[in-house]
């Protein structure tokens, strides 16, 4: 971590956690058994995240589409979100991390939701690190809630449609308190984006790495932050522009 420029730290990252199931074949072993592993990778990534000084960090843990999965491996993922956030809220604590959830928590097993609900409670008055689970979460879910709140806005008269602008569609999404993502992040090899932060990666910059996600950390990490470093971020503008902006 130490040649990261730290002048110049994403403000937000967005990991896509892949390739759970890949690592445990691997190993000979079930799925779940990568789940549980994934466990460490986020402990550590959250860890380095937190002592570079990225403010949000937003993982994509569970998606819209994941409840197709089997079911053994859906109860087995609600399980270990539910242990998981009871085994690690007093390091969050400790660590200053307050806790935000995106999604369809309500489509979410009760004890499941409880626990969630919990944590975000115990860590709200944290001003460290914002790290933020997108579980039960997919991006288009998510455009299609905000597009159903805008036009109850306009049908109560609240809101004329010539008002409606970008802002409004981004005040009305679940991430509306967070700043874009500048950098996503996808491991495993998978190319995609997975139906995750649609809206808000519209100018993210996105790292591809072959490691499966149980074994990344904060090494990776750095490397994933390296390679956003090196690059120019134009938005649409020509390079010489940016030269004289500066
Ligand atoms: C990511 O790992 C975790 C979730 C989607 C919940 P996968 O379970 O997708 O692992 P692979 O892609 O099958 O290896
Ligand atoms: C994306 O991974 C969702 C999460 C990491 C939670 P998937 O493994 O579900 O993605 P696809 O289906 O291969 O695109
Ligand atoms: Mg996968």
């Amino acid at each position: 971590m130490e040649h990261i420029d730290k002048s110049n730290i994403p403000s937000h990252i967005a990991v896509i956690m892949d390739g759970n199931g890949r690592w445990a074949k691997k190993k000979g072993a079930v799925r779940l058994f990568g789940h549980r592993n994934a466990v460490n990778a986020v402990r550590d990534v959250t860890e380095g995240c937190a002592e570079i000084g990225v403010e949000y960090l937003t993982l994509y843990a569970f998606s819209t589409e994941n409840w197709s999965r089997p079911k053994d491996e859906v109860t087995g993922l609600m399980e270990l979100l539910v242990s998981t956030i009871r085994k690690e809220l007093k390091t969050l604590t400790k660590n200053n991390v307050k806790l935000h959830t995106i999604g369809d928590t309500d489509s979410l097993p009760k004890k499941c939701k409880r626990e969630l609900l919990e944590a975000i409670e115990r860590t709200r008055e944290n001003s460290g690190l914002n790290l933020i689970l997108a579980i039960s979460y997919s991006g288009r879910w998510e455009i299609t809630q905000a597009m159903k709140k805008i036009s109850s806005e306009v049908e109560k008269g609240n809101l004329k449609t010539e008002d409606i602008d970008e802002n409004t569609i981004k005040n009305n999404l679940m991430t509306a308190d967070f700043p874009d993502p500048e950098l996503m992040i996808r491991t495993s090899g998978e190319m995609r984006i997975s139906n995750y932060l649609l809206w808000q990666s519209a100018y993210t910059e996105l790292y591809f790495t072959e490691t499966l996600w149980p074994d990344f950390n904060k090494e990776e990490l750095a490397k994933a932050i390296l390679s956003y470093q090196r690059r120019e971020r134009r938005f649409g503008k020509i390079s010489e522009q940016l030269k004289s902006d500066a």
